[in-house]
């Protein structure tokens, strides 16, 4: 257990995020910042002091306070507005920014087109964690992914290992789920990773997918698996296109706490994360999702898979697409 994880973003994800978190008696303390609502200064100023006295943050955390006696959890979660939240926090895990939303013809945008309004959010994030926490570990959620985690490693001083995305294993699990539909087994039986950017071009790697330590190959044809790997690159387009309002949370969260649990029982637990590369898989200075032992000091190791010529042409293009948005990325921060 740790002493305390500081949660940056109290939106849908945030929320799953501090439930869970009290639920599994990960901390024995959560403090969760998030400026929402905030007042707009063209509303009246009588709208502007209701809002000021309004907080997402504080109220979920006294929401999920309130209900710690039924689950019988001591442990002490604190909302705020702003950043004093995260204190001393050893471990970070962040959600602050916009996610993908449908629009009203029901088309939605990309991951990477939301760079320019989470770079500004994410600017803030760095300045909160090098403020109250320089030292935690940071576990980065918001999108898009691989170019948010790269911002805050140029913002942030904590060493290389201490600080990775959350993607490769929501893709990975969606890309398992799938595929033990498909076969109609367990889904503790499926075994897959998805490596590469958090976009559309991530890899799927059928080399490496097995049920029961069987190659999948055995259970479903190549046309089964090549519908399975293209609805997986687009899973998370699926959930924003039926939710409506928003993008998918519950399972983000669920796979940011597997990182979490990982680093807090020191697992040594070979999971996809977007890490920094130098030099594995020919990459240098990205971050990009890929296998990792990931234990009490964050990651570990790098873990190179051998890939099929195909596979490898998918990672060339997947990192392509990272670069391009690390190269905005680089551009923009040189006008912030
Ligand atoms: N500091 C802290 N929190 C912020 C800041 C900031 N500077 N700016 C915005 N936020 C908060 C918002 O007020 C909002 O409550 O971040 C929260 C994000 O929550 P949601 O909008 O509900 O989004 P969510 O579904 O939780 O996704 C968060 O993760 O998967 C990604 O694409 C997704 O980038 C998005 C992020």
């Amino acid at each position: 257990m740790l002493k305390k994880i500081g949660l940056i973003g109290g939106g849908y994800i945030g929320g799953v995020l501090t439930q869970e978190i009290a639920q599994r008696r990960l901390a024995r303390e959560v403090g969760l910042v998030d400026p929402a609502p905030m007042p707009n200064p063209n509303d009246p100023p009588e709208r502007q002091e209701v809002i000021k006295k309004q907080s997402v943050s504080i109220g979920k955390c006294l929401d999920i306070a309130e209900g710690l006696p039924t689950i019988r959890k001591d442990v002490k979660v604190v909302g705020s507005k702003d950043y004093s939240a995260i204190e001393g926090a050893d471990l970070i895990i962040n959600t602050a920014g916009v996610p993908r939303k449908a629009r009203p013809d029901g088309t939605f945008p990309s991951r990477e087109e939301l760079l320019t309004i989470n770079l500004k959010v994410t600017i803030e994030v760095a300045k909160g964690i090098q403020k109250y926490c320089p030292n935690a570990m940071v576990i980065s959620i918001a999108n898009p992914l691989d170019a948010i985690v790269y911002t805050l490693d140029k913002r942030l001083t904590p060493k290389k290992n201490m600080l990775f995305g959350m993607a490769g294993v929501l893709d990975s699990n969606r890309y398992c789920y799938f595929v033990a539909e498909a076969a109609r087994v367990s889904v503790e039986n499926v075994n897959a990773v998805v490596l590469g950017g958090h976009g559309d071009d991530m890899v799927p790697v059928r080399s490496s997918c097995q049920i029961a330590g069987i190659p999948v190959t055995k259970f479903l044809d190549a046309d089964t698996l090549a519908k399975i790997e293209a609805r997986t690159r687009k899973a998370g387009g699926e959930v924003v296109g039926l939710l409506g309002f928003g993008s998918a949370f519950v399972s983000p969260a669920w796979s940011a706490l597997e990182m979490a649990e990982a680093v807090i029982f020191d697992k040594r637990k070979i999971l996809p994360v977007c890490a920094k590369l130098e030099g594995e898989y020919g990459v240098n200075g990205l971050f990009v999702g890929v296998p990792a032992i990931v234990g009490k000091n964050g990651i570990e190791k790098v873990i190179e898979l051998d890939l099929t010529e195909e596979e490898k042409a998918a990672l060339v293009k997947s990192v392509a697409g990272v670069k391009k948005t690390c190269d905005e990325v680089d551009t923009m921060l040189k006008s912030l």
